[in-house]
Order: structure tokens, then sequence, then C-alpha cells
């Protein structure tokens, strides 16, 4: 794979590292959000069909993205957030039960828990970030293995760390979950679209992303796969599409008892979102012809050789291996000297906890990559 900057508008006097603060917009993306947008100029261009199948093209193509066989179980949602409520007052919960989360997740995969935990008087065990050191990760994953138990009841995680891009073995501590019959819920807003993931293979009970990152699209789209566990479950809202036989517009009010199958009761209400669903749809299909694989082995190359001086420099980056090429953290010594030095020669990144989050996209290429690390060692 080659670089696909031509494929963006990115803005020539920067440098954007900093796709896990949000993705840079295809060209092909707004081209079908102006498109979108203006369709509604004439409401007579808009059919009942158009309620149904934009969703269903979108959710097929998620599913196959994720591997799972069912494009009924995936779900678009307005937000993490608001996957994450879906989850978490779906699940049955007793005082002397554990939920398990790692340490400085995002808050819309903590603040759900932290209240369920307190509803039912259960425990909220957080399994700490080690510090920077060599095995770091490692360490991390080893610590969350040991910290699955009998008591165990949730685990709610990430795939990779949204701060410093630790990543987590969801194949192994999938099993363990299961072993005590514990629940997987994943938050793969930070993963998914530029890491591979398998619902077959790591068979999560949720996976909950936002659309709007390694998933190319608008901002307030995303999309969640539920299991069957959630199959006999109450939806956040009782909205009139996610009922059986929505599609019959004249029988609306043969009002039904039944819901839509699979999981499909859980969609956000108005679903059909007439702009931002062909949107997202788009940029999943650009995502598809490039193949998540392909930018994965695109970001290994171009991230190689300047985090390998980073390292030589005795600056802190997690060993090849235990982090994904799209997203990681420098544990700079003077973060504040760095954000500095970065902002003036017009670096784009993020600062999470104690590092430079850098998350790199198919549009970048190794000189980017080449000119922060000059910058960070004091070159720039
Ligand atoms: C790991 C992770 N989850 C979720 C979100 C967004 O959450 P929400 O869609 O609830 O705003 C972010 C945003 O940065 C994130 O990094």
């Amino acid at each position: 794979m080659k670089c696909q900057k031509e494929l963006f508008n990115l803005n020539p006097d920067l440098t954007y590292l900093n796709c896990a603060y949000m993705s840079p917009q295809l060209k092909t993306v707004t081209e079908t959000g102006i498109r979108a947008l203006l369709r509604k100029e004439d409401p007579t261009s808009i059919f009942p069909v158009d309620f149904f199948e934009p969703t269903e093209q979108l959710r097929s193509l998620f599913a196959t993205m994720i591997e799972a066989d069912d494009p009924k179980r995936i779900v678009t949602i307005p937000s993490v957030s608001y996957g994450m409520a879906i989850v978490s007052r779906n699940i049955s919960l007793n005082a002397d039960d554990e939920i398990l989360v790692v340490g400085e997740q995002f808050p819309s995969n903590i603040y759900p828990w932290t209240r369920l935990a307190k509803e039912k008087g259960a425990k909220l065990l957080t399994v700490p970030s080690p510090p920077p050191m060599e095995g770091r990760g490692d360490k991390w994953n080893l610590d969350i293995l040991d910290a699955i138990g009998p008591a165990t009841r949730i685990i709610a995680i990430p795939h990779v760390h949204w701060a410093d891009g630790t990543f987590f073995d969801l194949l192994s501590i999938s099993q363990k979950a299961k072993s005590f019959g514990a629940l997987l819920i994943v938050d793969g807003t930070q993963s998914v679209g530029a890491l591979p993931f398998s619902v077959k293979k790591v068979q999560p009970d949720a996976l909950i992303c936002a659309g709007y990152k390694w998933l190319m699209g608008p901002y307030s789209l995303g999309l969640a796969y539920l299991g069957p566990a959630f199959d006999e479950g109450f939806p956040l809202e009782e909205n009139w599409i996610n009922r059986l036989n929505s599609e019959d517009f004249g029988g609306l009010v043969r009002y039904q008892e039944d819901y839509q199958p699979g999981s499909l009761r859980y969609e956000v209400g108005e679903h059909s979102n007439f702009i931002l669903v062909p949107m997202l749809t788009q940029a999943l299909r650009q995502i598809q012809e490039w193949g998540v694989e392909n930018i994965q082995e695109y970001l290994l190359g171009i991230g190689k050789a300047p985090l390998q001086r980073l390292r030589d420099k005795g600056v802190w980056v997690e060993k090849e291996g235990a982090f994904s090429p799209h997203l990681f953290g420098i544990a700079m010594p003077d973060l504040a000297q760095a954000k500095e030095k970065l902002l003036q020669n017009k670096v784009h990144v993020s600062y999470r906890g104690h590092f430079v989050r850098v998350s790199p996209h198919v549009y970048n290429r190794e000189e980017d990559l080449q000119r922060l690390v000059d910058i960070l060692l004091g070159g720039g």
C-alpha cells in the first residue's frame, strides 16, 4: 500500500498525526455528505425503503469488517456512551460481583460501570497501568489476567488503550472471562478500522465503536455489535422502527409487541439518518478497499525507523508487538516542553496522561514521523 494523502484535503502547512482525536474526512465522504444533505430539498426523493436499506448496507459492511456472521447483530448508535448505556442497563449484577476495567480508560467506558456498581453495591476493580518501563504492556496484560476470577461478572476494556496505545490481548482475556462466565464488553473506538478485530475469534458480548476516528465517518454516528447475552433486553427507547413489521408504514398503528430480529431493538431512534449513514457507509467502503491488514502493515512500515531512533536515544516507546502502529505513546521526560515545540512546528498530536499520543494513518508518510522525532529530540 502507498500513501493515500491525495484522498484527503489535509492542510499542507501542518503535520497531522492525530487520527485518535478525529480522522480527517475523506473527500469522497464529504461529497457523499453534500449529496445526502441536498436530497431533502425534495422529500419525494426519499422513499420508505430508504429508511431501511442504507442502514442495512452499513451494518453488513461493519459485520464483514469485524467478522460477525449476522449483520442484524450490528446496531447504529450516536455515541459510545449510548452503546455502553444499552449494555450496562441490561446486565444483572449482584453485590458480590466485580466489574473489571483498566486504569485511565476513556470515561464513556467508566461512568456507566461506576453507576452500575454503585446501584448494586458491587465492586469496580481497576487494573492500573504499570509505569513506562520495559515490558510494560506484557505486565499490564498479565495483571489483567490475574485479576479475572470467580467474582468477575463484567470485563469492560478497550482493544488498545486510548492514551498510550497499549495492546490488550483480548483472545486470552476472553478465554479466561468465559471460563468464569464473565461478560466481555469491548470499546473498539480506538482500534476497529485500523487494527483487525474478529468477533469470531474474540467472542465479545458487545463491541462498541464511535465512528469518527478509525472508521473515518462523521461525528455522532457509531456502530455496535451486541451478542446473544442481550437478546431479551430492553432498549433505551421504544422506537417504532425497531418493532416488527415497521417496514409497513400503513400498518404502524397495529402496535407490535415484538421487536425486529437480532439486536435491532437497540438501534437509536431515526437510525435511518439520511446524511450520516451514507457518509459512514462510504468511509467503511474505503477502509474495506484498503484492507485493515494493509493499513496495519503500512503504518508499521512508516513507524519502524522513527520509533527506533527514539528508543536509541533512551526515550520510552513500547516495544514492537505490544502496541498497534496506529496509536502509540511516547513518554517524554518534559511533556510540557515537548508540547510547546510540537505546537510551534505545527505538528498535531495529543497529550494524554504521561504521553505524547501519536496516531498516524494512511495519509501520513515516514517523513511525518521522522519530523516529529526530529522535533522531540531537539532538532526542530
Ligand atoms: C476509547 C474511546 N472511547 C469512546 C470515545 C468517545 O466516546 P463518546 O462517543 O461517548 O463521546 C473516545 C473519544 O476520544 C475514545 O477515545
